[in-house]
């Protein structure tokens, strides 16, 4: 078991790509604390967690509003003492709006969770990551934080943003022990990418979205978790200040 033993903090793990990380990593051993603003989902997954037999915690919290932040990390220094590997996964799509259309409330919006959640995470988590001598994070950002993605300028700024600060960060903690890489998936199906919705808002969309990805399919979630799994295991030991992409080859 890879993560016996260890504290891993999920952000967004109510539902998607991060519900499914929880479950792989609980399957490794790892006690996970799943963290959302969606409360509903968040205790489900804990219950998914146990009824398999894991250990799991929910802790409410939205990563946009730094001082839930640093509640949520103040309560897993008191209750575990620890933080091993944290999954800074939460994330909002917004406004779907060619640049001049796109709205100054979607675009703080998206930029106070995106971005900014991702920075009060690791600005919390790394201190109690540092007094223990070491720890592992990714943070998930997009392929739309290494290329344009029309349609979603916020989106994409706040993607930009995650694989800015994760190589910043990883360069300044590398001596510390501390291992920090961005996951930057393409569409992969998840209720925030679901292709028949977005079919019904733009007919076709989804088989031309398809149609620009070498291997012509959408990914999948255990896809991402994989790689997730990947940089967070000790084969990864050397890899810091990574943006990985897992994307059929649409970057290449
Ligand atoms: N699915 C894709 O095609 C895709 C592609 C690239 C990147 N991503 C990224 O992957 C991550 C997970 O997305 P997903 O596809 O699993 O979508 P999802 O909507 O299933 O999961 C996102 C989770 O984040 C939570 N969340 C939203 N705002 C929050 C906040 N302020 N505080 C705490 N939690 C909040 C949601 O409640 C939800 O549970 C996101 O960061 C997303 O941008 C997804």
């Amino acid at each position: 078991m890879e993560h016996k033993n260890k504290i891993i903090l999920i952000t967004g793990a109510s539902s998607g790509i991060g519900r499914a990380a929880a479950l792989a990593f609980a399957n490794e051993g790892g006690t996970i604390i799943v963290s959302d603003v969606n409360e509903n989902g968040g205790e489900e997954t804990v219950e998914m967690i146990k009824s398999n037999g894991g250990n799991a915690d929910f802790i409410k919290t939205n990563v946009a509003v730094f001082e839930e932040v640093e509640n949520l990390t103040r309560n897993i220094q008191e209750t575990y003492g620890r933080l091993d590997i944290a999954l800074n996964n939460a994330g909002i799509g917004g406004q779907i709006a060619r640049t001049v259309d796109a709205s100054v409330e979607s675009w703080e919006q998206v930029m106070a969770v995106n971005a900014s959640g991702v920075f009060f995470c690791m600005k919390c988590q790394i201190p109690i990551m540092l007094k223990q001598g070491g720890g592992v994070i990714v943070n998930t950002a997009s392929i739309a934080g290494l290329r344009g993605l029309p349609n979603s300028i916020a989106y994409s700024a706040s993607k930009h943003a995650v694989v800015g600060m994760t190589k910043t960060a990883a360069m300044e903690y590398a001596k510390s022990n501390i291992r920090i890489n961005a996951l930057c998936p393409v569409f992969t199906v998840s209720p925030m990418f679901d292709p028949e919705a977005l079919d019904g808002m733009v007919k076709g969309i989804s088989e031309k979205l398809k149609a620009g990805i070498p291997m012509k399919r959408f990914g999948r979630i255990e896809e991402q978790v994989g790689a997730m799994m990947y940089l967070c295991s000790d084969k990864a030991s050397y890899v810091t200040g990574h943006a990985m992409p897992v994307d059929g080859g649409l970057t290449a």
